[in-house]
């Protein structure tokens, strides 16, 4: 069925009580996080996980993160160690997400179904810290099964009408609460045998995770053709649905390191257009450049948090413009640094 996509304003009480409503007739909602919006659905229910799959255009069926109101809610989909409980004591409700052992039913069947995993024994947990994906929790009683309300491969929606856009023909409902205030995917966890490995880099940066684990072993896992730090193991892809490419916009990204060595290439196909080429830096965004038509900076204090934050949005917007590339300079691989060059790499190509 095709519909118009309602933008209702989350922090009231009767969006919420719709999109309850909507959620346990089996249906799609589009909610803000602090991350970045997502398509929710029951996720226990399989036929309303299904339409997920279908909206997004997922080739795959890839694992789908669960979002729990609170920690004992969370116990009741995963089993969690000594670790696990320590790590979502400190970060929950916020962007953290754990992949735990599924926890199962009295009959001996898992609480979250096969088809929210991939067939995965463990399920990715998360308890969201927004109100208005709070609000819809509480109300609904439900746990969401929600990955972010995009199309695959394209990038991440950071406000309602991103999601509207995105997914126009198989999305009835979204709520509305504002601009995500981190703009990149929670960091996801893997624990298993008391070690964590980090499956994805996300909004929490990876030295607070080991400042809040004195003792314990965290690797960070990378798809072994993405470029990264010396000190992170490669291997095969350490979470499904974590592909190479990712988060593209349409225009050409190449992102550099060092922005006084890169020129335009000069050929620009026929049929292209010829409105040169945009810059996406930290601090200054160098207006006087005659590389660039056009600069944005994702934060002129060199601020990283605003820069996340920034991040998805600034794409989009460039990625309007008809552009013959973005070029992106990669930020410092401290804090949420990582996460925004392991983005803006997923996205491009090295320049
Ligand atoms: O911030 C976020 O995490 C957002 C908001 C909406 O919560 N969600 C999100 O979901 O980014 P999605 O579907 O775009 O990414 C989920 C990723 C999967 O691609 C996979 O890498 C990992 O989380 N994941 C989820 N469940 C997993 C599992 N059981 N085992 C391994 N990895 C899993
Ligand atoms: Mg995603």
């Amino acid at each position: 069925m095709k519909h118009a996509t309602a933008i209702l304003d989350g922090k009231t009480a009767s969006a919420v009580t719709r999109a309850a409503e909507e959620l346990s007739a089996g249906g799609l909602v589009g909610l803000p996080t602090e991350t970045v919006y997502g398509l929710a659905c029951d996720a226990l229910n399989p036929q309303a996980v299904a339409s997920v799959f279908a909206a997004k255009r997922r080739p795959s069926f890839d694992p789908l993160i669960v979002h729990a109101r609170d920690l004992a809610h969370a116990i009741t989909l995963g089993a969690f160690d000594d670790t696990a409980a320590a790590l979502a004591d400190r970060f929950w409700p916020g962007p953290m997400t754990l992949v735990v052992p599924r926890q199962c039913r009295h009959d001996g069947e898992p609480t979250v179904p096969d088809l929210v995993t991939a067939g995965l024994a463990r399920v990715g947990l998360r308890v969201p810290a927004h109100p208005v994906a709070q609000a819809v929790l509480r109300a609904s009683g439900l746990a969401l099964a929600a990955p972010s309300a995009n199309r695959f491969g394209a990038i991440s929606p950071t406000t309602a009408q991103h999601v509207a856009d995105g997914l126009a023909g198989d999305l009835g409902l979204v709520l509305d609460g504002g601009r995500c205030s981190r703009g990149v995917e929670s960091t996801v966890l893997s624990i298993q045998d008391g070690g964590v490995a980090v499956l994805r880099l996300g909004a929490i940066p990876v030295e607070q995770i080991e400042q809040a684990l004195p003792g314990v072993a965290v690797t960070v896992r990378r798809p072994t053709s993405a470029p990264g730090r010396s000190d992170e193991t490669t291997g095969p892809l350490p979470a499904p649905g974590m592909t190479d490419r990712h988060y593209a916009p349409n225009t050409p990204l190449l992102w550099v390191d060092d922005l006084d060595a890169w020129n335009p290439p000069e050929t620009t196909g026929p049929g292209r257009p010829r409105n040169g080429w945009a810059l996406i830096t930290l601090g200054e965004p160098r207006p006087d450049d005659a590389r660039f038509t056009v600069a944005r900076s994702l934060s002129l204090t060199g601020d990283l948090n605003e820069a996340a934050a920034n991040l998805f949005a600034c794409m989009r917007e460039l990625d309007g413009l008809g552009m013959d590339g973005l070029l992106a300079v990669t930020v410092p691989e401290q804090g949420l640094g990582r996460a925004i060059n392991d983005r803006l790499r997923r996205a491009g190509n090295r320049g």
